[in-house]
């Protein structure tokens, strides 16, 4: 009777299909990292991204700030940290430091590119920057929208009240949610979720935003302001969806787009949770690597990375989504492309993102600079998946055309993958293959 319930107790404690949720990304990925001790030592960590580097010109006076009465230093910002225009989207949930400036009249924007994020409230003091830095994750700053000479972006740690939990990976990170709120943008926190990424479905997406765009018969959250809105939708669904501009929600005019992308939108989701994964997992390696010389222990939360990394379980696309042609534009444009023109930043808009689902933010520094033993254990299943040695229904979805195109992508564009990446696997060159950590069942 004993052995009986003994076994019973290992069987749940250890049966992976309890353990591991669909959607979840590994064990233990919510419990907070103790970045503020010395091990991570975020708080005095000198940031080196972008933002930092602008404020050196700024006081060096090599670059200036241009200001005007209606966006402040806004635009100037955005010229400066090659943050496009096109990627405006409104929230207006009350949420943030400035959460009294936000509602359905006067939502916040927000811009970003691989690595900045900017938010904007018309009239508000404070622009709200953040950013992914390369080395220490989510570094948050503010910059005054009164005139000053040079203009400061001060580092404020206040913003890990929210940036920094459960949501976020347990580490300096973005947010995206989703939330019914009142008339005046006050959410409702039983009302939807706080985590929205590529694999939450379109229909759970955007309480508490304005969305611009189309999704033919596909419904979502976005666009309902207050329980009636709500009500409404479930009766008349897309009533307020496919909306093109949104002057009949509020005045438009304050802001720089009459917009709020679908697309940018989509992209945003993937993004904030993969730049939490990449600090996630360089917290996680720096730790390991201190403790234990090595970093074996976290083969199942790289393979649960690189199942984030290729979209594996991405909420399906029914109908086509479209939405502003220029951020489409600006997005792809950037590149880079392989030698027949392919790129990891073309979209799909049918079906799914990305037409080659791996994500594009294995281009950035973040990504290149996650610890050197930690990085070759991502390539090194990376490569077996994408060459199609791991055959595990995980990655059922990424089909064997799309493993070889992200291969040939990566081979002709990733400058530092290892030497094994370059040759075909055969039984000659077998001896420099590396050799493959197992996963765990
Ligand atoms: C009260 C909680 C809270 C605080 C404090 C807060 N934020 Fe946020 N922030 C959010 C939430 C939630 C979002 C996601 C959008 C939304 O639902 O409003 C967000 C989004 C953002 C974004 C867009 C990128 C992203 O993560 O989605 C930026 C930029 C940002 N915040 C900057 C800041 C800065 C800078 C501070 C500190 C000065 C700050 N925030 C403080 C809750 C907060």
């Amino acid at each position: 009777m004993l052995r009986m319930s003994g076994c019973l107790i290992l069987c749940i404690l250890f049966n992976p299909a309890l353990i591991r949720v669909s959607g979840d990304d590994f064990q233990g990925a919510t419990h907070m990292v103790a970045f503020e001790e010395n091990s991570i030592g975020y708080n005095n960590s000198v940031a080196t991204g972008a933002v930092a580097q602008l404020q050196k010109q700024l006081d060096a006076g090599t670059i200036k700030l241009r200001y005007d009465d209606s966006y402040g230093y806004l635009l100037s910002v955005l010229e400066q940290l090659k943050v496009p225009q096109s990627s405006q989207m409104l929230v207006f949930s009350k949420t943030s430091l400035q959460r009294e400036r936000i509602s359905p009249e006067t939502p916040r924007s927000l811009f970003f590119n691989d690595s900045v994020y900017i938010g904007f409230i018309p009239g508000a003091p404070l622009l709200e920057v953040s950013m992914a830095d390369p080395k220490i994750g989510a570094v948050f700053y503010t910059l005054s929208q009164s005139k000053t000479e040079p203009p400061k972006f001060q580092r404020n740690n206040q913003c890990l009240e929210c940036h920094a939990s459960s949501k976020t990976m347990g580490v300096p990170g973005h947010i995206v949610r989703s939330y019914e709120t009142d008339e005046k943008g006050i959410v409702d926190l039983a009302s939807g979720t706080s985590l929205v990424n590529h694999r939450t479905p379109l229909d759970e997406r955007w309480g508490g935003w304005y969305v611009t765009g189309t999704h033919g018969h596909q419904t979502h959250r976005g666009n309902l302001v207050g329980k009636k809105a709500f009500e409404r939708q479930v009766k008349t669904p897309n009533r307020d969806g496919n909306v093109t501009n949104l002057n009949s929600y509020f005045d438009v005019s304050r802001y720089v787009k009459n917009q709020s992308d679908i697309v940018a939108l989509m992209v945003l989701e993937h993004q904030t949770h993969m730049q939490n994964f990449i600090t996630r997992l360089n917290y996680e390696a720096s730790l390991q690597f201190q403790r234990y010389g090595h970093v074996r222990y976290l083969t199942n939360t790289a393979d649960s990375f690189i199942k984030y990394l290729l979209f594996a379980e991405e909420a399906p696309l029914t109908n086509a989504v479209s939405g502003s042609p220029e951020f489409v534009r600006d997005f792809t444009s950037t590149g880079p492309r392989d030698k027949r023109g392919r790129s990891l930043r073309e979209f799909d808009l049918q079906k799914r993102l990305f037409k080659n689902p791996c994500s594009y933010l294995i281009y950035t520094d973040a990504f290149d600079t996650l610890p050197a033993p930690i990085k070759d254990l991502v390539y090194s299943l990376l490569w077996q998946i994408l060459t199609g040695q791991n055959q595990s229904p995980t990655y059922s979805s990424v089909s064997p055309e799309s493993r070889q195109t992200i291969l040939e992508i990566l081979r002709d564009t990733k400058t530092d993958l290892p030497q094994y990446w370059r040759e075909k696997p055969t039984a000659q060159n077998a001896a420099i293959t590396p050799v493959l950590p197992k996963l765990n069942p």
